[in-house]
């Protein structure tokens, strides 16, 4: 695995993502023996980054990493967890409910870094960002992050943050540059700032686009694994792709470790014209 260095923290360039682990946005218990071979497979091919969210099956998602984590062998310090409280919870006193819940289904004493998950309407970071402080103060929370956020907004949960933001983790792939677009991207690479790339793979076209498929058979690769290594490539840039199939999880995995050349990465990022998946 390759990583990314920031803030004397070293994070793997790519991690597991758990949307749809334990259901959608309500509990799914059908999904619970497939959710958790599927976080079992990626704790034992090495994966130490999982992300998940308040808002991830309504909690059961959490339930589901901290259960498959407890469960292994793996240590809590060798992992990296991610959540994210939702919108509807940015009041002063809600930060504190919605991570305590998290901690709790996590059967965690904290969480590695804790995401605004999106922008909510009539947001107040002037009254999020103080809990969020003590959070980390108080060392329920280690590093602090935003999610879906535009240059505007990061800027000033910059200046409310006593401690590095740490990431913006926002939607982008091979298809999807509208954060680099609105310049994002860039400020991060420039102000040592981690963009976390979301839904990396999940485009239509990525099994029939004619630059992925020349590049990927070049590389014995899959086109999946084309698709990251792009991503995991660029500065500063780190990815959370989810699967259920522990074949695809391992694929995933190994991704990382696909060297493109410049011309590659050119001919990739300009494979797709704007708008068109
Ligand atoms: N902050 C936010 O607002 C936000 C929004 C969306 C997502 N996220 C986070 O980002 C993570 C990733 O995004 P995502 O889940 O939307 O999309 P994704 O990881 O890009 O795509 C997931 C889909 O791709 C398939 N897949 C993955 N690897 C594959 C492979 N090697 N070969 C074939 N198919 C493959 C999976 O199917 P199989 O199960 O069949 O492999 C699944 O259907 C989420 O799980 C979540 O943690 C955050």
């Amino acid at each position: 695995m390759k990583y990314e260095t920031i803030h004397s923290l070293s994070l793997p360039k790519i991690g597991f993502g758990t949307w749809k682990i334990g259901g959608e946005t309500s509990p799914n218990r059908a999904w619970d023996t497939k959710s958790l071979t599927a976080l079992r497979s990626a704790l034992e091919i090495g994966y130490t980054h999982f992300d998940t969210a308040e808002y991830y099956a309504a909690g059961h998602s959490e339930e589901l990493v901290g259960r498959a984590v407890g469960e292994s062998n793996t240590k809590r310090e060798n992992l990296f967890i991610t959540s994210k409280v939702s919108p509807e919870h940015l009041g002063y006193d809600d930060v504190f409910k919605s991570c305590d819940s998290s901690l709790r289904r996590l059967k965690m004493d904290y969480i590695d870094l804790y995401l605004i998950h999106w922008p909510g309407r009539g947001m107040k970071l002037e009254k999020t960002f103080p809990a969020l402080n003590k959070l980390v103060r108080d060392g329920k929370v280690k590093h602090l992050g935003v999610s879906n956020f535009n240059l505007k907004l990061l800027k000033q949960s910059q200046a409310y943050s006593e401690t590095p933001i740490l990431t913006n983790q926002v939607p982008y792939s091979l298809p999807d540059h509208s954060y680099v677009e609105n310049g994002v991207l860039e400020y991060c690479q420039q102000n040592d700032i981690l963009v976390t790339a979301y839904s990396p793979v999940k485009f239509r076209s990525i099994r029939v686009n004619k630059t992925l498929k020349e590049i990927t058979n070049a590389h014995s690769a899959t086109p999946f694994q084309i698709a990251l290594a792009w991503l995991v490539m660029q500065p500063r840039v780190i990815t959370i792709p989810m699967s259920f199939d522990p074949q695809h999880i391992k694929e995933n995995f190994d991704a990382a470790e696909i060297l493109l050349s410049a011309d590659e990465m050119t001919r990739l990022s300009n494979a797709w014209e704007k708008g068109n998946e």
